[in-house]
């Protein structure tokens, strides 16, 4: 999409964000997960790259670790700190790769496919490289991301309807670039349109793994979702949990 930086995402879909994703994936499984690897990490803090809106770092913070978080839309951050417990979670606009703050962790974590936003394999390589930088002895960085499949294509789908509103999807997919991208097209009758794009880069589980090797980081664990549900060929996602030999 022309046009599209680090800050669209965030900037178009703060208003709907909550209301869009907060179900995508489970958030208790999700902050059960992370705890278990800060105590094999002997301790937080924990970093969450593309926070967002909190979704996942409230309520893990509200377990009683210590949680920061780096994103790249000052929109998405403004809904974060106007929640409950928002005091409690360190947050600064900045970018996945390069701004990772001045501490080291126990945790860094890149839920729902976040990682892909960085549009190009030298992108999510460097973001491996800083997040290895940073994570102490013990420590792990947790991957969570769809599997690719390899088909191109185009699509229309319809996201809502209703009498006076209606949101489409529109989506292109080429796989020789690894590249997705699309719009949510609202229209209204009241607000007429608006446009919500969207762009990822995508990789493959074991590009993942390359990328992880080549920083210095194993793989050490790899299941279907955050619940730790077996990874098996048929998976259409996968939590990969990364660790320093
Ligand atoms: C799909 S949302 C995920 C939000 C949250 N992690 C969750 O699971 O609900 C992706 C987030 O990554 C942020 N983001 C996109 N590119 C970024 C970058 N280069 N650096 C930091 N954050 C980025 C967006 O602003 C957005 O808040």
């Amino acid at each position: 999409v022309r046009g599209y930086d680090d800050r669209s995402y965030g900037e178009a879909f703060a208003d709907v964000y909550d209301e869009w994703y907060l179900g995508v994936s489970d958030i208790d499984a999700t902050v059960a997960l992370l705890g278990e690897l800060v105590t094999d990490a002997g301790g937080g803090p924990v970093l969450e790259l593309g926070i967002g809106t909190g979704r996942l770092a409230l309520p893990l913070a509200a377990t009683g670790v210590v949680v920061h978080g780096v994103d790249s839309s000052p929109a998405m951050l403004d809904l974060l700190a106007a929640k409950d417990g928002a005091d409690q979670v360190r947050t600064w606009v900045g970018d996945m790769v390069d701004d990772l703050g001045i501490d080291t962790y126990g945790v860094v974590f890149v839920a729902y496919n976040t990682l892909f936003n960085l549009r190009s394999a030298e992108r999510q390589q460097a973001c491996f490289r800083t997040v290895a930088q940073r994570l102490r002895p013990r420590g792990s960085f947790l991957v969570e991301a769809f599997v690719p499949d390899e088909r191109d294509g185009e699509a229309v789908d319809i996201r809502t309807m209703t009498a006076d509103r209606v949101v489409l999807s529109i989506s292109r997919h080429r796989a020789a670039d690894q590249v997705a991208e699309g719009q949510f097209v609202e229209l209204t009758e009241t607000h007429g349109v608006r446009l919500r794009p969207w762009a990822i880069r995508y990789a493959s589980p074991q590009e993942l793994d390359a990328m992880a090797a080549a920083a210095d980081l194993t793989l050490a664990a790899r299941w279907e979702d955050v619940a730790r549900a077996p990874f098996t060929d048929d998976s259409v996602r996968h939590v990969s949990v990364y660790r320093r030999p």
